[in-house]
């Protein structure tokens, strides 16, 4: 695969596909690319004719308490993953390409409301760290789509807002939560886990479908079950954020005629904070 890291570069060999009518995807990544990106990249070879894929840890997007020092930066490995599936360029920006790593001082998306709860009121900066870099990768590709993974689903709820108030040209496109055969979900910070840690880790989905089963047989006690699900969680050697039950296009608190709902969870274990969601569909 193609790696670049000039944005004019960028724009030369997106130029050329446009010329040829070709719809272009984007996906943006942090690196440390696991089997969940690649499925958002496979997605995006099945739904359009080029896919770029973009790397940059985002300082924007991580508290001063924060893993960004830490962060696992793989690029040999992230470039060797990208060859088993189509992309067509990786795009690997600087932060002076970007031109921005002090969010304080610069030029910057907010998404009221939807930044500052769940995980944004436990991560500040977070909300707003993404909706900018990804506002700049977006006028940096011109994708005509972009594909997010529903593992990240507040963050997906709100570029879809953000989208849609700011007038994008991109379609968004969800991608399901790739999990490990005992159900943990992939992600770049469940390498943060010592063994003990990683053996109680499948815990978080499981109780989150055990929630999901008894809204399923008609609990409607929404602050119950959450409570409840603290509790277990906690039992089970997490030290949890939250657990919350949500409408599921909004992430507003449910109303007793929604049917759609999302359950959503972010719990400590050890360094690694881990985040997990599921649907409800009332029936
Ligand atoms: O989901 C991620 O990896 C990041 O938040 C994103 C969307 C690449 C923005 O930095």
């Amino acid at each position: 695969v193609e790696s670049l890291g000039s944005t004019a570069q960028l724009r030369e060999r997106i130029r050329h596909w446009r010329e040829r009518g070709e719809r272009i995807a984007l996906v943006p990544t942090m690196g440390n690319l696991h089997a969940g990106h690649l499925k958002l990249v496979r997605h995006g070879c099945a739904i359009a004719d080029r896919v770029v894929v973009s790397l940059f840890v985002n300082p924007m997007q991580f508290g001063p308490d924060e893993d960004f020092a830490t962060y696992p930066r793989t690029l040999a490995a992230d470039t060797a993953a990208l060859m088993e599936v189509d992309a067509d360029l990786l795009f690997v920006p600087d932060a002076r390409e970007i031109r921005a790593d002090d969010l304080e001082k610069t030029t910057r998306v907010e998404v009221p409301g939807l930044s500052t709860i769940l995980c944004g009121a436990f991560r500040p900066v977070f909300f707003t760290g993404v909706a900018t870099v990804v506002t700049r990768l977006f006028n940096m590709v011109q994708p005509d789509i972009a594909i997010f993974g529903e593992k990240d689903y507040q963050q997906l709820v709100l570029i879809r807002r953000m989208v849609d108030e700011l007038c994008f040209p991109v379609t968004v496109e969800a991608v399901a939560t790739v999990r490990e055969a005992d159900g943990l979900a992939l992600s770049s910070r469940n390498q943060y886990l010592n063994a003990t840690q990683r053996a109680t880790a499948p815990r978080l989905y499981r109780i989150l479908r055990g929630v999901r089963a008894r809204v399923a047989a008609g609990a409607r006690d929404y602050p119950g079950l959450e409570a409840g699900a603290m509790a277990e969680l906690a039992a089970a050697g997490f030290r949890p954020d939250y657990v919350s039950i949500r409408r599921a296009d909004d992430l507003a608190e449910p109303a007793p005629q929604d049917r759609r709902l999302r359950l959503l969870a972010a719990a400590w274990l050890g360094t690694a904070r881990l985040i997990d969601n599921v649907g409800i569909s009332i029936s």
